[in-house]
């Protein structure tokens, strides 16, 4: 045996403490499978041809482009003949029926972050796992609008400087890499952690003049740092990846922000709650953090349709909550200083 535990070995061992997890741990492997193949298209760059190429827009307008539609066709492909009854894509108007009798749901965003790819930016690959209904008409479909507490499993691929696997079967969070000489994923960080309080958070700031006064509010307190007095000096991230953003705040803590907006189309703001927001906040949960859509935990939102929006706020425990305040404890009537020393009542 050799000195990482494999992907296969460890899923392994998790169904042998109950077989009735074999067709959970084989739908991850296959999507894992289909994961080395978007990761090889991907190492290639502009060698694999124009990936960036937009090739058609969705409902909502989003671009299409080349590798979402690759990569989509690839992880449907593996999923072809597994436990796997539909599948609910960002890339499908409407779900995948594979084989209806099978007993699993997958929610899937191919490629998530696909606006990096021309700029060499990590993308990934992102799942989520349930149950399929068996009772009533139109029950495989409902499959995929159950509430995230409800996820068998979740994960994401990473596609950045190395491929990584970022997955919970609900027992912790672990992260396997990709080691390109045996094309198997191996374990790299066990039961990851995330720090309950941090100093970084995550945020498009050229929405600022967009967003409602809570969310600018927490902004604001986290620029003005430590001439706030009892706060602390915050550092800015902004990938525009989501994965990226999800493995940064795994691997050191942080918050991450994409709350709704006075933009058209952007009241729920952008991120999608049943294949975007509820893998990630099941995997932000299990690894000790908290994951809201400003007031409401993400896991207990009933998903109204397949690609419904969801504003979306995830990270270290102590500022989710802290967002939480402001959005459901403080009146703000208007912009200026008096609120200020309201909102101290509520600091950590
Ligand atoms: O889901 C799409 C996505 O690319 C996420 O990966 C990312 O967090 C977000 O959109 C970036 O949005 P914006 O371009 O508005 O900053």
């Amino acid at each position: 045996m050799g000195r990482f535990t494999s992907l296969p070995q460890y899923l392994g061992d998790w169904v042998r403490q109950d077989p009735a997890r074999s067709d959970i741990a084989e739908t991850v492997l296959l999507i894992a499978s289909a994961a080395i193949e978007i990761a090889e298209l991907i190492g290639e760059g502009p060698l694999a041809g124009d990936l960036g190429a937009v090739v058609r827009s969705n409902r909502d307008g989003d671009a299409q482009k080349s590798l979402d539609v690759r990569a989509n066709e690839l992880v449907l492909r593996a999923l072809r003949g597994s436990p796997v009854a539909i599948v609910g894509s960002e890339e499908n108007e409407d779900a995948v029926v594979l084989s209806a009798e099978a007993p699993l749901a997958v929610a899937l965003d191919p490629l998530d972050g696909s606006s990096n790819i021309d700029t060499n930016v990590p993308t990934g690959t992102i799942f989520s796992i349930c149950h399929v209904e068996k009772q009533g008409k139109n029950a495989t479909a409902a499959s995929l609008l159950k509430k995230g507490a409800e996820q068998l499993a979740a994960g994401f691929a990473i596609y950045g400087p190395h491929t990584s696997l970022v997955l919970t079967v609900r027992q912790g969070v672990q992260i396997f890499v990709l080691d390109r000489k045996s094309a198997e994923f191996m374990l790299a960080r066990a039961d990851v952690q995330i720090p309950q309080s941090t100093q970084e958070y995550a945020i498009n700031a050229s929405n600022y003049r967009y967003w409602d006064k809570p969310v600018r509010a927490y902004v604001d307190d986290c620029i003005a740092g430590e001439n706030r007095p009892g706060d602390s000096n915050f550092n800015m991230r902004w990938i525009g990846s989501l994965v990226a953003e999800a493995y940064r705040i795994l691997a050191r803590g942080g918050i991450f922000l994409y709350p709704g907006d006075a933009r058209p189309g952007y009241k729920m703001g952008r991120l999608r709650l049943v294949y975007e927001a509820n893998p990630i906040a099941l995997l932000i949960e299990e690894a000790g953090g908290a994951a809201t859509d400003g007031a409401r935990r993400i896991l207990d939102i009933e998903p109204p349709a397949l690609h419904s929006r969801v504003p979306f706020v995830f990270g270290s425990s102590d500022h989710v909550a802290r967002i939480t305040r402001y959005h459901t404890e403080i009146r703000f009537d208007n912009d200026e200083s008096p609120l200020f020393g309201q909102r101290g009542l509520f600091q950590r």
